[in-house]
């Protein structure tokens, strides 16, 4: 790995940054973060690259998820287990009716930093730095609001912890064991179609646990029925954060950045020359990169060789945010070039970014029949291609929002304003990203 130290980032042009008022009280605040312990271990993440590989043969399948931006006054136990609860039902759903294992990785416990379109935002004559993220400045459209913090990061890193922490309980202390499918029912999906649906299979289940009781297997000495695996992921976007959370694994003398077991580069920042792609070249974590229709398929097959020059498996998801009405344009294009080219990639589905719009209420919306339209696209295309669908990668929560538009619940422009919380992007809802699981989970059958 030439030249690449864990701050040779520095040399390249690094997009999207904060202008941090006091460069040496951020300076400061880095190192600080550069002492205290990693969020994730080395190991933990070559874990994740093993189940990558799967994926990317079709023998497993991705299901990211998580908020578009993390909130600190949404740091809660309340809200990481509701999300938790839903991913844990789309995984049942995925699995037991796709029939394939699942990967689970959140947009949580760090998802903090955000790119955006614009440096400033104006309202009302008044201009004011754009909101990059409760890791950055607050949403609240006055100038101190506005300012970057560099305090902001160093609280960051210990909601990450905190997070870290309850999801780490969740997962291992019993709440995740398979024998407690139906509690993850969230309350007020529990009546809907996709409740009873989901009450339907959770029961089959139940029955297959008490039947292997009755066999006499004991659920709670198998890990893979009383335990979670579950991933954390976010947008590598602050490069001095992520820097100083890069520590060299001392069984194997790789670096790894422990901030995540899984990160991936902004479609915004993803430049071949950028600071982004240079700082990811020396670390092992698996890396996503967003791809959109401002790709050039050759910026992407030369992306892969700087990335992955020994085209390892596991190590690249290639995350498209096409659009419903663009994914026929450019996936199969993509699709076959990279086929040909040889590289080893695992294809993901970001049914998102590629499908926002302003609804007449005024609010940043997605459609749930265009959101479903583009992964149905994905399936096709990469079955017609010869690739490999592996995976989905969503913006939701488990709380109970209108923020997202359709659905079994048919959610209306209007109907939007009744529970519009997110800081960033609309979120899918715990009803509509249970309705998409079981819809997923016949393309995969
Ligand atoms: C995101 O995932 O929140 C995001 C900003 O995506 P993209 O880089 O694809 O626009
Ligand atoms: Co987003």
């Amino acid at each position: 790995m030439s030249n690449w130290h864990k701050g040779s980032w520095r040399n390249f042009p690094a997009l999207q940054q904060p202008n941090w008022p006091d460069q040496d009280h951020h300076d400061a605040v880095m190192k600080r973060i550069s002492t205290l312990p990693p969020l994730v271990f080395a190991g933990e993440i070559r874990s994740l690259k093993k189940e990558l590989v799967r994926a990317g043969r079709g023998e497993a399948f991705i299901l990211q998820g998580g908020d578009c931006s993390e909130s600190f006054a949404n740091c809660t136990a309340p809200t990481v287990r509701e999300t938790l609860k839903v991913i844990l039902q789309m995984t049942v759903v995925l699995a037991y009716a796709g029939g394939k294992p699942v990967v689970k990785i959140g947009r949580m416990a760090g998802q903090y930093a955000k790119p955006r379109s614009s440096d400033t935002e104006s309202r009302g004559g008044v201009e004011l730095p754009s909101y990059r993220g409760d890791m950055v400045n607050s949403p609240d459209f006055t100038p101190e609001a506005r300012t970057p913090d560099p305090e902001r990061v160093l609280q960051g890193y210990f909601l990450s912890a905190c997070t870290m922490n309850i999801l780490r309980a969740f997962t291992r202390g019993g709440f995740a064991a398979l024998e407690r499918v139906h509690a993850w029912n969230n309350e007020f999906v529990k009546n809907s179609p996709q409740g009873e649906s989901y009450e339907k299979l959770a029961k089959n289940i139940e029955m297959a646990i008490t039947f292997m009781r009755s066999a006499g297997l004991d659920p709670d000495n198998i890990p893979q029925l009383n335990q979670a695996t579950f991933y954390t992921s976010h947008e590598a976007l602050l490069l001095a954060y992520e820097e100083a959370m890069t520590r060299q694994d001392s069984t194997t003398g790789d670096w790894y950045d422990c901030s995540a077991h899984f990160l991936w580069i902004g479609d915004r920042t993803r430049q071949v020359d950028g600071a982004h792609v240079e700082f990811f070249r020396g670390v092992k974590n698996p890396v996503g990169i967003k791809v959109g229709p401002a790709h050039d398929p050759d910026e992407i097959v030369r992306l892969l060789d700087r990335l992955n020059p020994e085209n390892e498996e596991g190590r690249i998801v290639l995350i498209t945010r096409f659009g419903a009405d663009k994914i026929a344009d450019f996936l199969p294009r993509l699709a076959e070039r990279i086929k040909k080219e040889g590289s080893r990639v695992v294809w993901s589905c970001d049914p998102m970014h590629g499908n926002t719009y302003t609804s007449k209420t005024g609010l940043k919306t997605r459609n749930f029949g265009r959101i479903l339209d583009e992964i149905r696209s994905f399936f096709e295309i990469h079955w017609d291609v010869g690739t490999v669908p592996g995976g989905v990668h969503f913006e939701m929560t488990g709380m109970d929002v209108t923020e997202c538009t359709g659905g079994g619940r048919e959610i209306t422009d209007q109907g939007l304003l009744a529970n519009y919380d997110t800081t960033c992007d609309p979120r899918l809802n715990a009803e509509q990203s249970l309705e998409l699981a079981f819809l997923i989970a016949e393309m995969l059958r």
